[in-house]
């Protein structure tokens, strides 16, 4: 019988879990040291058993003299779960409540991060085309895998999954036939060039790099909750800085509770949806909190 992952992780694979991720930044440059622990130890143990290894210092020793290791180690850690209009009612609720206040713009830069395989920004595309927007609209969508972009920039999504994301579309407030916006390949669809026109896909890692732009809306579903608090902050404290005044930060209903919404100055736009606003300059000041002073928060909390 191979390992089993048990419930309780001992101090001693924590401190190798620990060293792995180490090892993993220092020789790859690649930092999931701040994932959640849970997370990050589930899927490395996925990693274990597939490649029939013993424990995670054996994938420790392999994995830093062998890149396509690291290749398969990389993909289990950056799950792309995704689909198009994922969770309707987030859709619905940017339709009827952030498009009125994008109306009067003179251009729209949003930033989808976290991507994946670009389902996420093609849904933004076609809702922002329904309601007269999009020939303003620039989407910046990011993620930290290059394979997932590579697929992202094809636009090419497989055909059986059309029928759930029909479904999806039309929970959203989409009112036409799905189908006009794509054409039947095969076994799979190509979505029309207007709407991947209005995007940008490129590489970008929360966990290491710095802003790149302003924008008037920031959208990250379904990321955050592989983080820890102290790499949750992080990213909070680089949307803060990316946000236009005015701005708004989508982060949808899977989200646990972020702390640092509660104390900024943010509106909360859709609470179930986690949409918020940023205020004007002359509100700002309170700002996010610093790590330090986040964890003096917290610590008197508890
Ligand atoms: C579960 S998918 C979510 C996709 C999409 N936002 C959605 O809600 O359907 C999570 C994505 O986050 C990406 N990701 C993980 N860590 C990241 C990081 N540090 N920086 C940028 N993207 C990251 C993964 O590669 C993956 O494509």
């Amino acid at each position: 019988m191979g390992p089993v992952l048990g419930k309780e992780c001992s101090p001693l694979e924590r401190l190798e879990i620990s060293l792995l991720l180490e090892g993993i930044f220092q020789h790859y440059g690649y930092d999931f040291r701040n994932y959640s622990f849970p997370y990050t130890r589930r899927r490395i143990w996925h990693r274990i058993v597939s490649e029939d290894l013993r424990n995670v210092s054996e994938l420790l020793g392999r994995v830093l003299r062998d890149a396509q290791l690291m290749d398969r180690l990389f993909e289990d850690l950056s799950i792309h779960v995704t689909e198009m209009f994922r969770d309707p009612s987030f859709f619905l609720a940017f339709r009827e409540q952030g498009i009125p206040l994008l109306r009067d713009l003179p251009y729209v830069r949003i930033w989808h991060a976290g991507c994946s395989t670009g389902e996420e920004a093609y849904s933004m595309a076609i809702l922002l085309h329904e309601e007269g927007l999009l020939e303003k609209v620039r989407i910046y969508a990011t993620d930290i895998n290059q394979r997932h972009l590579e697929k992202a920039k094809k636009g090419l999504f497989p055909l059986s999954r059309m029928q759930q994301y029909t479904k999806n579309y039309l929970q959203s407030g989409g009112a036409k036939a799905f189908s006009e916006y794509y054409s039947v390949r095969q076994s799979r669809v190509a979505f029309s060039s207007y709407l991947s026109d209005a995007m940008v896909f490129s590489q970008h890692n929360l966990a290491t790099d710095h802003s790149f732009n302003e924008f008037q809306v920031i959208i990250c579903r379904n990321v955050l909750i592989y983080f820890n608090e102290t790499l949750q902050q992080r990213v909070m404290r680089l949307f803060d800085s990316s946000l236009a005044p005015n701005g708004f930060l989508g982060l949808g209903s899977k989200e646990g509770l972020i702390h640092q919404i509660r104390y900024s100055d943010y509106e909360t736009i859709n609470a179930k949806e986690k949409i918020y606003r940023k205020g004007e300059i002359k509100d700002r000041g309170k700002g996010f909190l610093t790590n330090e002073q986040y964890q003096n928060h917290d610590r008197r909390r508890s």
